[in-house]
């Protein structure tokens, strides 16, 4: 840009038509004290950095670039079906000004430049469209007022409240530190503007690095107008740099996915004891005890409700369905009004109808019980088809692995399956029939008939208790 006129320069501003961002993954996270890059540590169970990319992918950008460098292979790994983003390498981390050089030669210069961080994902959408929502010539900054500022840097005003530059808080003198009003770190800059402000940098500091936030003052030095946008709330700064940051940033962002749910009418026990790690959708009247989990993508209809304890993940929970304490839902679809424990463990494929019912130390798994049908203690059901109305006595075994392979159990309408029955598959017990009690059935049982296979009973008379030598 050397030799560019300012006259040239407004020019290059008012034609620019693209937005670009750059979202800055390069750090290792020292303070993580984990050889996981800080980027992916996890928040609501997934890396810090996919919540960015889902931020930047709501505003539309032409393009989107990440800066790896600490663990790139490993980051680059987790995304590699995000074929819209465009990775740049900063081999040596020498600052989020430097990270950003990096990634200039492969923007657009007539575009706008987003700034993001790959360790700040809770920055509303809203407020990234406020901070764009300033004069594309400028640049904007976006900054979020904290009763406790921490580390984060400060933003320094003129007595006319116009920002004149950010102070690190290592570089930070006692009244520098007294500012509440921190940087996000986050901006926004015509990418010429940038370039420029870049290269003038230099990592004359505390941490000797080329700091992205020494933008500002360069701005104001060289009279471009500087834009301080301050965001309503303060989770947009909240950053994990550690794993005290990272537990709170968790309890944050649950905090406002639980704030989410009971805007739409559910009803939830505590707001602070759930933990979301997915998409929920919800029907009215949904109720949601303390101190459940909610994992990948969870549908729960109308009136559901969801006991104390329970792990509901990747399940589709029809209306009136009612999840009882301490069970664990995975991989499940309910069609209606049914029961599931306390201490239920259904598995992926199971299919519960309506008006059945699931009790106490129950597995399922590939398992699909018609309606009306119970099973309410103490069973395994794997790999079986199971009609209506049939009863599952308690303790009853599908036995689906001979070692090798799995094998389908069926089980018709209106069958009784008496307690401590093992169903040796592949069998079938036909419609109607009663299996007696403690029976082992390798062969299938025919319909409306009893099948039973067990000793006879006996009792012997002439037996009596040894007695101790
Ligand atoms: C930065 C800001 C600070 C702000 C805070 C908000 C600077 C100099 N300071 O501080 O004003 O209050 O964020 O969270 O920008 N990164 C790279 N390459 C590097 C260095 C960092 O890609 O060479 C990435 C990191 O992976 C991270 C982000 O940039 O995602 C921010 O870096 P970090 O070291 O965490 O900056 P802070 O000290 O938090
Ligand atoms: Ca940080």
């Amino acid at each position: 840009m050397v030799g560019t006129t300012l006259a040239g320069f407004w020019h290059n501003c008012a034609m620019q038509s693209s937005l670009e961002i750059i979202v800055l993954a390069a750090g290792q996270g020292k303070r993580m004290g984990s050889d996981l890059p800080k980027v992916l540590q996890p928040l609501a169970g997934r890396p810090l950095l996919s919540h960015v990319l889902t931020t930047a992918r709501a505003l539309s950008p032409d393009k989107i670039h990440v800066v790896i460098g600490h663990g790139a292979e490993h980051v680059r790994s987790q995304f590699v079906e995000d074929q819209d983003l465009q990775w740049v390498t900063q081999s040596e981390q020498l600052g989020t000004g430097h990270a950003v050089s990096c990634a200039m030669p492969a923007v657009d210069t007539a575009s706008r430049v987003l700034v993001l961080y790959g360790d700040t994902p809770m920055v509303a959408r809203q407020d990234l469209e406020t901070l764009l929502a300033s004069p594309g010539d400028q640049l904007a900054l976006l900054s979020a007022r904290l009763p406790e500022p921490a580390r984060y840097g400060r933003i320094v005003r003129d007595a006319r409240g116009a920002v004149t530059g950010i102070i690190e808080y290592a570089d930070a003198d006692p009244a520098q530190r007294a500012i509440d009003e921190v940087n996000t770190g986050i901006l926004a800059a015509p990418a010429a503007m940038l370039t420029r402000g870049l290269s003038c940098l230099s990592s004359d500091n505390a941490a000797n690095e080329y700091y992205l936030t020494d933008m500002v003052s360069w701005a104001v030095s060289e009279g471009f107008d500087v834009a301080g946008i301050l965001c309503a709330g303060t989770e947009a700064v909240l950053g994990a740099n550690d794993r005290r940051e990272l537990a709170a940033l968790e309890r944050a962002y649950q905090r406002s996915q639980a704030d989410a749910l009971m805007q739409k009418g559910v009803h939830l026990m505590d707001p602070a004891r759930l933990d979301i790690r997915g998409t929920i959708d919800t029907g009215k009247d949904v109720y949601i005890d303390a101190n459940v989990m909610l994992q990948g993508q969870v549908r729960l209809g109308d009136g559901c409700h969801i006991g104390f304890g329970a792990v509901v993940i990747d399940s589709t929970l029809g209306p009136g369905t009612e999840v009882l304490p301490y069970s664990v839902v995975e991989g499940v679809v309910t069609d209606g009004e049914c029961a599931v424990g306390p201490f239920a463990r259904l598995r992926p494929g199971t299919r519960l109808g309506r008006q059945t019912r699931i009790g106490n130390f129950v597995e399922t798994k590939k398992a699909v019980l018609g309606d009306g049908s119970k099973a309410s203690h103490l069973s395994y059901l794997g790999d079986s088809t199971i009609g209506q109305r049939v009863n599952i006595g308690a303790g009853t075994i599908t036995c689906n692995y001979d070692g090798v392979n799995k094998h389908q159990t069926v089980i018709e309408d209106d069958v009784f399956v008496g307690s401590d029955s093992q169903l040796v598959a592949p069998v079938t017990v036909g419609e109607g029939a009663t299996i007696g009690a403690g029976s082992t059935i390798t062969r299938n049982a025919p319909a409306h008939q009893l099948t039973i296979s067990r000793g006879r009973q006996r009792s012997i008379d002439t037996w009596s208790k040894p007695k101790k030598k």
